[in-house]
């Protein structure tokens, strides 16, 4: 696991999108796992940025987002679906049929979450994933006690993520309850994972991400034993790191 520390949100921003851009020079056909959530709002910005300024091409990629919240239709502004469309999809030139996302409207949800998992391998895996952090430990939404080797599957939110979310809804009883997500095998599979995570208010699940014991009551520490995972983390979210063990600049 590789840990980078950047001055501030924008330079990690621009560090993962040029990650993603030198793997799409390399791989058009590359296979990204993409996450939402306020984090990669500055990466995907510069993608598009890429895209329009220097013909970042995304014509031949795939992209296998890891998460969705059930009973939420994909038109309504707050599902993960239309998040993606407005913040990435819908301005850069990715055909609509390469855009995966779980169906949290599906009629049968276990029968979808089987059929996540066989796409994202008939697609042959995911080459980057991307992810971001909950405060409490949580990636995707594999919540603290999610098992380590879990698949995509429904999972019942925390009373803390839904009042982490509970902004973006009128009331607390419109916040869902369950999402389908990725779990944290499925996560795993990725051949390489890059964990964004800025500011003060991540500095705690950071410190345990790097520092901590490897335990599913955090599933972000799992990260640890991934081959080619890079944290990606700006000075504050830094600032509860072991500073004895600072490397001098
Ligand atoms: C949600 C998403 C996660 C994301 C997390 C943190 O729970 N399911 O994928 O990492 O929020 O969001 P933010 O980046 O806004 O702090």
């Amino acid at each position: 696991m590789l840990l980078v520390i950047r001055e501030d949100y924008d330079a990690i921003s621009k560090l993962a999108s040029s990650r993603i851009s030198d793997l799409l020079k390399k791989n058009p056909y590359a296979i990204l796992g993409l996450a939402t959530g306020s984090t990669p709002l500055g990466l995907y910005k510069e993608l598009i940025r890429l895209h329009r300024e220097e013909g970042l091409d995304f014509s031949r990629v795939q992209t296998f987002n890891l998460d969705e919240y059930v009973n939420v239709p994909r038109e309504h502004d707050q599902s993960y679906y239309y998040f993606m469309q407005e913040n990435l999809f819908k301005h850069i030139n990715i055909p609509p049929d390469a855009i995966h996302m779980p169906n949290g409207m599906a009629a049968d949800i276990e029968e979808e979450c089987e059929l996540y998992e066989e796409q994202i391998i008939k697609a042959g895996g995911i080459d980057l994933q991307i992810l971001g952090i909950g405060c409490n430990g949580h990636i995707a939404f594999n919540e603290p006690y999610s098992s380590l080797g879990s698949r995509t599957r429904i999972k019942t939110l925390t009373e803390k993520t839904r009042n982490d979310n509970a902004r973006f809804f009128k009331n607390m009883d419109e916040v869902p309850k369950y999402a389908i997500t990725m779990g944290v095998g499925t996560i795993m599979d990725a051949k390489s994972i890059i964990l964004m995570a800025s500011g003060e208010k991540k500095a705690d699940a950071i410190r345990n991400t790097v520092e901590g014991p490897i335990t599913a009551r955090l599933p972000a520490t799992i990260v640890q034993m991934h081959r080619n995972a890079t944290i990606l983390i700006d000075k504050a979210a830094a600032s509860q790191l072991d500073q004895s063990l600072k490397i001098a600049e």
